[in-house]
């Protein structure tokens, strides 16, 4: 069933019960409250009989118009003796006579419920006047209708009153269900929409406004869409140059292959040709798929490696260190004196951004390579500088796409894939800093790291 269907259904049922609930509670004590009054009036019609003396006497209980003069509408008035049988008796409802007469000593009520109608009998014992000793049974019955009077009228009032309400439910729940429903309907289309076609759908834009439940729902599914179709769009990118990427060294390698199949046996110069171009190729593989790994790293948070003070100085000297040594070139490290450069964040990540942007000022250049740490107020400033061949302007903006190099045959030759800045522009931003290339043509590229301080206030210690 659908949902219209069913919040119409239980708001319609909901309300008829209800009303109908409350109509007959109102029915019910207006019943009780009419029956008590008759019972009252009876009471005070009985005492005004008592007070003939005739009435208390029993040798004038044989007069045939004793009672007469106090029968009312619908009424029975007897006087019943200790052995039961009844002495005088007026009536003019035979209904009224089937209770059979019991002699009582006590004051008593009875309310006999027919059909529609209420039977009420009341029972007062009659004394003697001279001494008070009980001589019968006073009993007067009367007979009424329940829907009379203002019965009647609140009986058309609450019934045509309750049949208004369930129309105005039907009404406004069809309505409002509708009205409110909308949204609902809007986004489940766009959903099956999306499911069909394979396609990033956005919701209609009236449905994505307002501040209401509705409205941040629908605003909060077009922008989920928006960040799907971007994920998806730079997935599908990635691939294509990942796999462009990796189909150049493989095809190298496979022509290399058949070359030594079909000549390498007999001639030698072609086959170290062929091997060192096969081990050339591996290893711009090898160094691909690490990279690709490494970048595919980038994109995910990475739970296992919490963040902690990280003294920058000495990650960069120990870096420089090792690079230096691995590439026999010189790297001076230059810092302002006294002055700490922590920062908040995973030494293993900070370590790879600093390896790939020295390997970049050691590959692009022949000269030394300075690096410079400085404090700006609240950011640790890092400069990486080389006096290399530089970076054409043009290309600058395109510098941190994943599998960017500026000179396709150059970098053949020193072996990059494009990938070391994407990944550090990764790992910076993972730390809510900056990176920035100044580069020259002929004189040189500084790369600028901006990442913040670490203050203890900032993280405190749990
Ligand atoms: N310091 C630099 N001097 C001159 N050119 C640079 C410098 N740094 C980067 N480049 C240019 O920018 C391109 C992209 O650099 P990136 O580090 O992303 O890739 P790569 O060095 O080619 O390969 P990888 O770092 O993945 O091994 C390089 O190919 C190079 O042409
Ligand atoms: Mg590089």
């Amino acid at each position: 069933m659908k949902l219209k269907t069913k919040i119409r259904i239980y708001t319609i049922g909901g309300l008829v019960c209800i009303l109908v609930f409350f109509s007959l509670l109102i029915y019910v004590f207006f019943v009780r409250f009419s029956t008590n009054a008759e019972i009252r009036l009876l009471w005070t019609r009985a005492q005004t009989i008592l007070r003939k003396p005739e009435v208390r006497s029993e040798q004038a209980w044989e007069e045939p118009e004793l009672l007469r003069e106090f029968l009312g509408d619908r009424m029975m008035i007897r006087i019943i003796d200790p052995s039961g049988t009844i002495r005088s008796n007026v009536e003019n409802d035979p209904g009224l006579a089937s209770y059979a007469p019991v002699y009582r000593t006590a004051y008593h009520t009875r309310v006999v419920p027919v059909w529609a109608e209420r039977r009420i009998y009341i029972q007062v014992p009659i004394l003697t006047v001279k001494n008070k000793r009980q001589v019968g049974v006073l009993e007067l019955g009367k007979s009424f209708h329940l829907a009379r009077g203002y019965l009647r009228v609140l009986l058309i009032t609450l019934s045509s009153g309750t049949l208004v309400g369930i129309l105005v439910a039907i009404f406004a729940a069809f309505f409002y269900v509708k009205w409110i429903y909308k949204p609902v309907e809007a986004l489940a289309e766009t959903m099956e929409q999306i499911e069909q076609s394979g396609s990033f759908t956005r919701l209609d834009p009236v449905f994505a406004e307002g501040d209401d439940e509705f409205g941040r729902l629908g605003g909060t599914f077009n922008r989920m869409m928006d960040r799907l179709e971007e994920n998806y769009r730079r997935q599908r990118h990635f691939v294509e140059d990942a796999s462009h990427e990796l189909r150049t060294p493989l095809t190298v390698i496979q022509s290399y292959a058949g070359m030594l199949h079909r000549w390498g046996s007999e001639n030698p110069a072609i086959r170290k040709e062929a091997v060192d171009a096969i081990q050339t190729e591996a290893d711009r593989l090898r160094d691909l798929v690490e990279g690709l790994l490494q970048s595919a790293d980038s994109q995910e948070s990475q739970p296992d490696a919490p963040y902690m003070e990280v003294d920058l100085l000495e990650l960069a000297g120990k870096t420089a260190e090792e690079l230096s040594l691995s590439f026999q070139r010189q790297i001076s490290l230059h810092s302002e004196p006294d002055v700490q450069f922590p920062v908040f964040g995973n030494g293993k990540r900070l370590k790879q951004m600093l390896i790939n942007l020295l390997d970049n000022a050691i590959k692009y250049s022949g000269l030394s390579v300075e690096l410079r740490l400085e404090r700006d107020g609240v950011w640790v400033v890092l400069h990486i500088v080389d006096q290399g061949e530089g970076i054409a302007p043009r290309h600058l903006p395109r510098i941190f796409e994943r599998f960017y190099r500026v000179d396709e045959a150059r970098t053949r030759s020193t072996g990059g894939s494009g990938l070391g800045l994407s990944i550090v522009e990764q790992i910076v931003k993972e730390h809510g800093g900056t990176v920035e290339l100044v580069s020259s043509r002929g004189e040189g590229t500084t790369a600028t790291v901006r990442l913040p301080a670490y203050m203890q206030e900032d993280h405190p210690v749990e």
